[in-house]
């Protein structure tokens, strides 16, 4: 390894960072973070500072689980990699399907494919669903449907169904036949309705307004976050979801649940479709599958549409997958972080320390004029959105929100800033102590401003 002056003068000069303008990252650096333990980082200074971001919401068990690293460590010696595609498997990538699939057999799940990310499965989910319809004589039905505010990641496919046009202008045009209703955003929406279950239904209607339009037998497939994350934290009215899913039966259009965050207990349920009871058709998941210790995703079929593909003649064949598919060690650290997941019961954490959260930033909005909207109250996934005038709720401006930052950073805690909203979404295992902290550290950063 390179010594610290090395580091410091090369930080951000080769490499380019996701998500981040490349010319001003040389002039102000990112922060290099050298080691973890338990929800803390440790930088390069040797400034510690609690991860209140779990990573990119996904560090769900912490840093220090040594299970998942001895589990990785021995499969890297066992056997470092052989391929999946047809033909080929390997015995830690049986074992980690088996437990995925019996994680998520309450959802309806059947069947598991594994990528290499959260990415991959939801392009995985958009094509398998394309497939199905054609399997099943219906091979017109390919646009998609999908929620503004939604995030599904950065490939084509998902980046088209993506409902916040920062991740998309620069790179049109995308996909043809992609559609977007209103997001399930109480705060701001255009049909100005504070109500959350009024405004799921004012969407419901607008869905069924669009697949009338369009034509039903057009559409494969309709993809929702259970919670939206990225896009702010926005969490629907509990019937939003299971209204979807009785819209989407009634039109033959599958549901796809892109559960890559919600999913493995950050919502205080095993999956965010089990918190609002719906059984989608297809899922995508990643992130707190390994709880980022490799970089894992998962497709996952229901019965019923594995059974489509699996009684299918040649049109049943999957001409998708990833090199990586399966990946022992990835699987060895999807088996690992699964029975840890359990053992550990974090969601029954993740829904105390949530509620503990959520109700330390509606005390805290009660202080700071500048907090318009305090969203969460499901698991560890809290959004604070801060405006400069709460009657007209302008959002604050990108400099007070640098400001912001820095002034979490330096009171000892990691957030992850989306736009004008302060996202937070430690780990599932911290404590109620170090969510004392993070409450604290928003404090003195909001008292600075
Ligand atoms: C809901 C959702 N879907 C998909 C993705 C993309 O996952 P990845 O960054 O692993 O490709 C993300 C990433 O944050 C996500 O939050």
């Amino acid at each position: 390894m390179k010594d610290d002056n090395f580091l410091k003068e090369n930080n951000a000069r080769q490499l380019w960072h996701p998500m981040g303008h490349p010319g001003q990252l040389q002039a102000n650096t990112p922060v290099i973070v050298t080691k973890a333990e338990g929800s803390t980082l440790e930088d390069i200074d040797g400034t510690r500072r609690i991860d209140a971001a779990g990573g990119l919401w996904c560090a769900n068990l912490g840093y220090s689980n040594d299970v998942v690293k001895e589990a990785i460590a021995k499969q890297l010696y066992d056997l470092p990699y052989y391929s999946a595609f047809a033909g080929t498997t390997n015995p830690m990538a049986i074992e980690a399907a088996y437990m995925v699939r019996d994680f998520f057999a309450e959802d309806g799940i059947g069947r598991v494919f594994f990528t290499s990310g959260g990415s991959d499965s939801v392009e995985t989910c958009l094509r398998l669903a394309r497939q199905y319809h054609r399997i099943k004589g219906a091979p017109a039905r390919t646009k998609f449907l999908s929620l503004k505010k939604g995030y599904h990641g950065t490939h084509f496919g998902g980046a088209s169904v993506n409902g916040n046009n920062r991740f998309r202008i620069g790179y049109e045009p995308l996909l043809a036949g992609c559609f977007h209703l209103p997001s399930p955003y109480t705060y701001r929406n255009p049909f100005d309705e504070s109500d959350p279950e009024k405004l799921a239904q004012k969407i419901a209607a607008v869905m069924e307004d669009e697949i009338a339009f369009q034509g039903a037998e057009t559409i494969a497939a309709f993809i929702m976050e259970p919670i939206l994350g990225a896009g702010g934290v926005i969490v629907p009215h509990e019937t939003f979801m299971p209204l979807m899913r009785e819209i989407c039966d009634r039109h033959g259009i599958l549901m796809i649940a892109d559960e890559v965050i919600c999913g493995f207990g950050r919502t205080g349920a095993w999956s965010g479709s089990r918190l609002w009871g719906v059984k989608p058709d297809l899922m995508s998941v990643a992130k707190g599958i390994t709880s980022a210790y490799f970089p894992v995703g998962a497709a996952l079929i229901s019965e019923a549409v594995a059974e489509v593909f699996e009684t299918a003649g040649p049109e049943g064949n999957i001409f998708h997958g990833y090199t990586y598919s399966a990946h022992p060690v990835g699987a060895a650290a999807v088996a690992a972080c699964l029975s840890e997941t359990l053992r550990l019961d974090t969601k029954t954490n993740a829904a105390a320390r949530g509620t503990q959260m959520f109700e330390g930033v509606q005390a805290l909005a009660a202080k700071y004029d500048i907090i318009g909207d305090v969203r969460g109250g499901h698991g560890l996934m809290t959004g604070v959105e801060l405006v400069s005038d709460r009657a007209t709720k302008t959002p604050l401006d990108a400099e007070t929100m640098g400001r912001i930052n820095a002034a979490i950073l330096d009171s000892g805690t990691m957030v992850r800033m989306l736009g004008n909203t302060v996202a937070m979404s430690p780990p599932l295992v911290i404590t109620e102590a170090e969510v004392n902290t993070i409450l604290a550290s928003l404090d003195t950063a909001l008292a600075s401003v």
